[in-house]
């Protein structure tokens, strides 16, 4: 795992837990992956985005409680088809994951699937992952270009051990509710120790980049 705690430290009052996480987002192109991640990082969101060119790297920041802090590590994949084999580089040592698909077009749940069935066979054995069925906005305003009901994800969602959301990246509507449960899953409490130690005391190797509080860059480019 490359979860790292901190208990206190400087700036922060002993009692208190700071946890990092990496996070890696998968789904088809045009899903709404970097929508959902300019949401919870900026609370944006553009009409038209430009798809993603190999992965951009953001951080965020969120207070699950009065003495728990957890940044998430986000690595936003393109889901274009020609950049599919650098996937296992951004899933790779990922903590958590959300798997994208968009409720009006019932071919990105089966390549949701296929991400799951992958992850679930070659990234962290513990690995926590998330359904996200987005764009909930374009049913609630008509009903009818809804592809995938709600029951049918859910039901698949809880077969396959996944935490699920429908979300609008548009609205917001479930997009912190979204990682928040995330983060309420990780291993917050093994994940103690000094700062570079991982969950089980293991240490993970060094982290060279510099710590920002929302910071972002990209891999062969970003269009965040
Ligand atoms: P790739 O980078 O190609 O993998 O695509 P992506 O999954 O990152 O999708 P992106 O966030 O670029 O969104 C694709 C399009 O869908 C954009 O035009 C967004 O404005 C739109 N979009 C994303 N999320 C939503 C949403 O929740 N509701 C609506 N109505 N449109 C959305
Ligand atoms: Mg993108």
């Amino acid at each position: 795992m490359a979860a790292r705690m901190q208990q206190g430290g400087p700036g922060r009052p002993t009692g208190t837990r700071f946890a990092q996480f990496k996070l890696v987002l998968l789904g088809e192109s045009a899903v709404g992956k970097s929508s959902l991640v300019l949401r919870f990082v900026k609370d944006q969101f553009d009409d038209y985005r430009e798809s993603t060119i190999g992965a951009a790297f953001l951080t965020q920041t969120i207070a699950l409680d009065a003495s728990t802090t957890v940044k998430f590590e986000i690595w936003d994949t393109a889901g274009q088809e020609r950049y599919k084999s650098l996937a296992p580089m951004y899933y790779r040592n990922a903590n958590c994951a959300v798997v994208v698909y968009d409720i009006t077009q019932a071919s990105s749940l089966d390549k949701a699937k296929a991400w799951v069935k992958e992850l679930q066979r070659q990234a962290n054995e513990n690995i926590i992952i998330a359904l996200a069925g987005n764009k909930l906005d374009l049913v609630t305003s008509d009903p009818s270009k809804r592809a995938i009901p709600t029951a049918e994800a859910e039901q698949y969602a809880r077969e396959a051990n996944l935490l699920f959301f429908e979300t609008s990246a548009k609205t917001a509507e479930n997009v912190r509710e979204l990682f928040t449960a995330i983060a309420q899953k990780l291993p917050l409490d093994q994940a103690s120790g000094p700062r570079g130690l991982g969950a089980r005391g293991v240490r993970q190797g060094v982290d060279l980049r510099p710590e920002t509080s929302a910071s972002q860059g990209a891999m062969g480019g970003c269009n965040c």
